[in-house]
């Protein structure tokens, strides 16, 4: 049984509201140690409970979203009732007694659950404390220490980050390709993690579940959200912010806002491995696939073996085309496709003619759908030149330089361009579709690294050395 000592964890911001609890707590002759986690009262709890100690919980009217306070000892119900009346006498009625902890277990005192609530604590809330992959502007990334984020609207969530990944898009952010990105946030869109505190206002979701994170933010409510154009939320967080705009998930937590919209609950069948990729770049292929209206028999060509790439054809296959054909310069990746069965056929671009290739595939008509995945110097005029006439060319790749449409020389081409940021609204269906068995890119993850050791997954993932497809963190 624990002893006379009183754990208070507090998570409110008026000091005043402290100092007449604290007040209380002496007047009643009652022995009080602090700690302060700010937040994560969930936590604390669930590390409770799995240290042996009983929680039973007090139902307190008008419990505010952040003030709350937890009492940890063997409290019996009259000293508990007792010590609610004195708090509400010296008014500081606003703070919901949330739960009593009564040690049960003759293991463990009060003060091995303080000193390990403590250690825990000081992980999660104290100073500079989770490391992050931070943009510091003049083409440097660096890791460094950063404070856990906290709660900001009632439509947040936090997100303990269980393995993040590098993205092709993290790199132009680096060399400065991406205006809106904001120097001095955390790097990182690509993220699975657990759910470790919500706002009062995100429903369908809880603390301790699985999610794959959006790596679009969007209300749902907007103009465009209502039709599917998520990447054009006009929210002020809307489209690609996470990462970009606002602190990402290259750490050990992230806040996600709208995170109604932005998370997605992970089937236990589905590993992190599996989801890493739901929100970006599997979302990317995804939408891709659908917008570029696949019909069976459709002869399907790719440009570009890159993971965006490779995510494209994988959702291609979904849709039964006749066959699928990859084109890259990069033989290590053409091969790792071919050994994958990613696609039917392979062509290098630097050794062969693409062009003559795909006439000759296809009894000289051209391509039925071209996605464009590879944003190089000459793959926009490559994709026009080996679709069909009526063909649907699908640009996903995104280009440093400007691109040139010559419409005289495809006219009566009759081709239809589809361009743009991917909506990426589709994760429940590609989370169903991993856990199905009918998507899994796990092929792609080449390496894997900890969070701690970034840097050097940065320089092999921007080097392309080791045949690196895409590199995982573990924080
Ligand atoms: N539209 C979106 O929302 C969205 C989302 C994610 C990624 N992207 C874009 O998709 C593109 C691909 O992303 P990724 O992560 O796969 O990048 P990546 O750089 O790993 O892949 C690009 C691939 O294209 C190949 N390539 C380059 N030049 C070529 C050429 N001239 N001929 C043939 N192949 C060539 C490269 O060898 C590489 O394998 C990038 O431009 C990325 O910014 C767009
Ligand atoms: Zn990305
Ligand atoms: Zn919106």
């Amino acid at each position: 049984m624990a002893g006379t000592e009183t754990v208070l964890l507090y998570n409110f911001n008026d000091p005043q509201k402290l100092r007449n609890m604290k007040m209380v707590f002496l007047k009643m002759g009652i022995r009080m140690r602090t700690v302060t986690p700010d937040m994560y009262m969930e936590p604390v709890g669930a590390l409770a409970r799995l240290k042996g100690y009983e929680l039973s919980h007090i139902p307190y009217e008008g419990s505010g979203f952040d003030d709350e306070m937890m009492v940890m000892n063997g409290f019996s119900s009259a000293r508990l009732d007792e010590l609610l009346r004195q708090l509400r006498r010296n008014k500081v009625p606003k703070i919901p007694l949330k739960a009593v902890v009564t040690a049960h277990n003759a293991a463990w005192t009060s003060l091995e659950l303080h000193s390990e609530l403590t250690k825990e604590h000081q992980m999660m809330t104290h100073g500079p404390i989770m490391d992050a992959v931070i943009y510091k502007g003049n083409g440097t990334f660096a890791l460094e220490k950063r404070k856990i984020p906290t709660i900001q609207q009632p439509t947040d969530a936090i997100v303990k980050v269980t393995l993040t990944s590098i993205c092709t898009s993290d790199l132009h952010i680096k060399h400065g390709h991406v205006p809106k990105a904001v120097p001095g946030i955390v790097v990182g869109h690509e993220i699975v993690g657990e759910i470790v505190q919500l706002g009062n206002c995100v429903s369908g979701l809880s603390v301790g579940d699985r999610v794959a994170v959006n790596v679009e933010t969007f209300c749902g409510e907007c103009f465009f959200c209502q039709r599917g154009f998520v990447n054009n939320c006009t929210n002020e967080n809307g489209g690609w912010a996470l990462g970009c705009r606002i602190d990402g998930g290259q750490a050990q937590y992230v806040r996600v806002p709208l995170a109604q919209n932005g998370l997605t609950k992970i089937p236990d069948s589905v590993t992190d491995e599996q989801a890493i990729f739901t929100g970006d770049i599997l979302s990317t292929g995804y939408w891709g696939a659908k917008i570029s209206e696949i019909k069976p028999d459709d002869i399907i060509v790719v440009i570009g073996a890159g993971p965006t790439g490779i995510c494209a054809m994988k959702c291609a296959a979904l849709y039964h085309p006749a066959h699928i054909i990859a084109v890259d310069i990069d033989q290590r990746r053409l091969d790792l496709i071919k050994n994958e069965h990613i696609a039917d056929v392979t062509i290098n671009s630097q050794s062969q003619s693409v062009k003559q290739a795909i006439l000759e595939i296809t009894d000289g008509r051209g391509a039925d759908v071209v996605i464009e995945a590879a944003g190089g110097k000459n793959t926009f005029q490559m994709a026009w030149e080996i679709a069909r006439p009526n063909a649907i060319v699908t640009v996903i790749a995104l280009y440093d330089e400007d691109q040139v449409l010559p419409l005289p020389q495809m006219y009566g081409k009759n081709l239809t361009f589809k361009t743009g940021g991917v909506d990426a609204c589709n994760c429940r269906e590609i989370l169903d579709l991993i856990a199905d068995g009918r998507l899994d890119t796990t092929c792609l993850i080449t390496h894997r690294f900890d969070l701690k050791d970034a840097m050097a997954a940065y320089d092999l993932f921007e080097s392309h050395r080791d045949g690196v497809m895409k590199v995982v963190l573990k924080p």
